[in-house]
């Protein structure tokens, strides 16, 4: 646990643009450190990586094993892991947790879905030391589908009251997901700490998206995923020209073969 990188992140509200993305591997953590002010090992890997249907079948010992793989190899980022459903329904529960989390992969701060119902137990975990990253809006643990939210007045306000509590209640930055421009807006105005949207309008002061989304890895498709590549092409000709090589006796050649 870092507190120094916290304060560093704290202190780029208002001022500079916080960079995000998630990583669940070495070879992506090695990149993504370069460039990134945090790493998300998000429990985005169960759909992304294994092909779950949703999130909420992520374990706790998946987590564990691949943000211990991202904190080996986050050289500076700050490295958050999110707290897989029901890991956190009472503050008890969510305090052991959380600290089995940290404790096996040093990582630096939790994420914790919801808002004032969870309040109470962001409030423990912050009091007892651990580092909360709130999240806000859309909840992956918890919508039947990936619509945006906030729409209606009720909705707005909710929400609202969701990232409120949650800054109240100690935690240091907020994940703001798949809601109207006007509402992060409004969010980011009245908290003194820093929110990071994902689908919620450049009124953040930072950005998050899954890795395997940006470079078109993933087959998630979103009008708030910006796709920079197509790595699945990459790989595809890659892959097909290694089968090629193999069946008319191309590969290995002479240069990878060892001779003495
Ligand atoms: O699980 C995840 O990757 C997330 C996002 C905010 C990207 O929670």
């Amino acid at each position: 646990m870092n507190r120094k990188k916290i304060t560093k992140i704290l202190n780029k509200k208002g001022k500079t643009p916080i960079t995000c993305l998630t990583a669940y591997s070495k070879s992506v953590t090695e990149i993504v450190d370069k460039y990134c002010d945090i790493i998300l090992v998000g429990d985005s890997l169960g759909m992304v990586l294994y092909g779950m249907k949703t999130t909420r079948e992520v374990s706790l010992s998946t987590m564990i094993l691949h943000t211990k793989t991202v904190k080996k190899f986050a050289k500076k980022s700050l490295v958050v892991c999110d707290m897989p459903f029901k890991t956190y329904s009472n503050k008890f529960e969510a305090y052991k947790n959380a600290k089995k989390i940290i404790s096996a992969s040093k990582c630096d701060a939790v994420k914790l879905e919801g808002g004032k119902r969870i309040a109470k137990t962001v409030k423990y975990l912050t009091t007892k030391g651990v580092p909360v990253m709130g999240h806000v809006g859309l909840l992956p643990q918890y919508a039947k589908n990936f619509k945006f939210v906030g729409k209606s007045l009720d909705q707005k306000k909710k929400i609202y009251e969701d990232a409120i509590a949650l800054s109240n209640s100690g935690a240091f930055a907020i994940v703001i997901e798949c809601t109207v421009e006007s509402l992060a807006r409004k969010i980011t105005n009245n908290v003194p700490i820093p929110t990071i949207g994902i689908g919620a309008s450049k009124h953040c002061d930072g950005q998050i998206l899954v890795t395997d989304d940006i470079i078109g890895l993933s087959d998630f498709r979103s009008r708030f995923v910006k796709k920079y590549f197509n790595v699945k092409k990459f790989i595809q000709k890659s892959v097909k020209k290694y089968c090629n090589d193999v069946k008319e006796r191309k590969f290995p050649s002479s240069l990878h073969v060892y001779k003495f």
